[in-house]
């Protein structure tokens, strides 16, 4: 977090900047540099919605020609408004930020109101970013009749437009949901549309480069601008299937933490968050509640996990096993020891029906029947069967009926039943599961997809050809899950359709066709 160094009470300033035309001026006069090209170019983002706060972000860019950065600390000012008009402001402050965060900025904004509208921008010398939307959420006790919200994942930039993201911006939403691969580290030629015109990073200021190209992406800021964001990372944001301290290539494990310290560093630098990195750590999963009809917990599938089971000694990626001993480990885990006890005891102290969980793969079973025994592939909920279990387990032990979990990874649209025993119909369902596609990122056909169906009974819709997103909507009747879809490759223009619906009836878990 960048220092705040002024908030003034809402009180105050109303009273402060009554019939002020300019009120940074006086603030700013000490560092007023002036801009060849508008420094806001990555535009604005908000996030963490709470019912008295949200986090701002901004990252200013400077052009070669602007030599102000080169002066060392900038002052950016935020103000905070309760119209759209920007009349009626309600906070503002200052941050300093320099080169050693990437010129960011995060705002905790404070003292708001719940579930209100708010607009906001940042202004820097004689430069002023765009405006953004963003919205609290309601307070813990409402009784809140609606919630509405994005699910989105995987947007790799070379392989499709962020088309996506535009239709979501247009949308009214509480909130957006991003479960990761936000960036991807890697290229992969087949049916690029763009290029990301560098290499693999591997440092800070090589991560920092691929954020701000994403972050250039006229539809993704659109979005960013549109609604407060919620987070959570999958692997590409520091490489393809790493594990905790562990890479493919078997890095030595303090040479990865290095890159992964980087990488975790960029990812703050350009999200709305409010907790920075502290080295190659970084506390990413929370808790938000939304009155009293839900409470989302994003989980952390990556940081914390158990290295693969049963993994080729010459390169730990993913891969598909069978008959892997290992994976019956109950010592091995998805979340972690830490997060798996915050999970649990979250679930069984909640009182609120709806309860989801943002997390980054597939959580139900996805492996095929051969006939040496069931292959699975080890780098998703399948390699981690009995942490599967205890969570499956210890939600339903605590009565979490209407549990609903939200993913992203596996590019493809799925519904699903989760079983504590994946397919077997003498388990109970005990929750249910949308998998919202992905942006870009390709996915697997359509003939492959049917043939995992008809091998896991649980899930209901799984289409890997088509590209897109989801939305979700709850009210205390029920959850509704639209999957939006259009052709792969994503085309600039490319419109959406609906691939299909399902909802989840309260007090029912499984989810069914609308
Ligand atoms: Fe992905």
């Amino acid at each position: 977090m960048t220092i705040t160094r002024r908030e003034l009470n809402r009180a105050a300033l109303w009273l402060a900047l009554a019939g002020m035309g300019a009120p940074l001026r006086a603030r700013t006069q000490e560092a007023m540099p002036r801009w060849a090209s508008n420094p806001f170019a990555l535009g604005v983002a908000s996030g963490q919605p709470r019912p008295d706060s949200v986090v701002l972000w901004t990252r200013l860019l400077p052009a070669d020609a602007d030599d102000a950065p080169a002066r060392g600390a900038l002052t950016v000012a935020h103000e905070i408004f309760a119209d759209e008009q920007l009349r009626h402001p309600v906070a503002r402050g200052e941050t300093v930020t320099d080169a050693s965060r990437a010129f960011s900025v995060h705002v905790r904004a404070e003292g708001l109101q719940p579930q209100r509208d708010y607009w906001y921008r940042f202004t820097c010398g004689d430069a002023a970013s765009p405006v953004g939307h963003t919205r609290t959420a309601p307070a813990g006790g409402a009784d809140v009749r609606r919630l509405r919200f994005a699910l989105a994942s995987c947007q790799h930039y070379e392989q499709g437009w962020f088309a996506a993201h535009r239709e979501i911006a247009g949308r009214e939403l509480d909130f957006v949901l991003f479960v990761g691969d936000y960036i991807y580290e890697g290229s992969n030629p087949e049916h690029a549309v763009r290029s990301h015109g560098t290499r693999t990073p591997h440092t800070l200021d090589a991560y920092r480069e691929r954020h701000a190209l994403y972050k250039r992406d006229a539809d993704l800021r659109a979005a960013h601008a549109a609604h407060p964001w919620i987070l959570t990372w999958d692997d590409h944001e520091v490489v393809n299937d790493y594990a905790d301290d562990r890479d493919p290539a078997y890095t030595d494990p303090a040479l990865f933490l290095r890159r992964r310290a980087a990488a975790y560093r960029a990812y703050f630098e350009h999200m709305p968050l409010a907790l920075p990195p502290q080295g190659a750590s970084m506390r990413i999963h929370d808790r938000f509640a939304w009155g009293r009809l839900a409470e989302l917990w994003t989980l952390d599938c990556r940081q914390y996990r158990s290295h693969h089971a049963c993994a080729d000694p010459a390169r730990d990626a993913g891969r598909t096993v069978v008959d892997c001993e290992e994976l019956r480990d109950p010592q091995r885990s998805m979340l972690g020891a830490g997060q798996e006890r915050w999970l649990a005891q979250g679930l069984a102290e909640s009182a609120r029906p709806w309860k989801l969980l943002g997390q980054s793969t597939q959580m139900s079973a996805t492996g095929f029947d051969t006939p040496e025994g069931r292959s699975v592939w080890t780098d998703g909920w399948d390699g981690y069967p009995e942490a599967r279990r205890r969570l499956l387990q210890g939600a339903a032990d605590a009565g979490a009926h209407n549990l609903v979990v939200l993913g992203g990874d596996v590019h493809r649209h799925v519904a699903a039943d989760l079983r504590v025993r994946p397919n077997d119909p003498r388990s109970p369902v005990v929750g249910s599961e949308f998998v919202g596609g992905s942006i870009t990122s390709r996915g697997a056909s359509r003939a492959a997809m049917d043939r995992m169906r008809r091998d896991n009974p649980d899930v209901q819709h799984a289409r890997g050809d088509e590209r897109g997103h989801a939305f979700v909507e709850i009210t205390p009747e029920r959850l509704q899950c639209e999957f939006r879809a259009t052709r792969h490759p994503v085309q600039a223009e490319a419109a959406f359709a609906t691939q299909a619906a399902f909802v989840v009836e309260a007090g029912r878990a499984g989810v069914q066709r609308a």
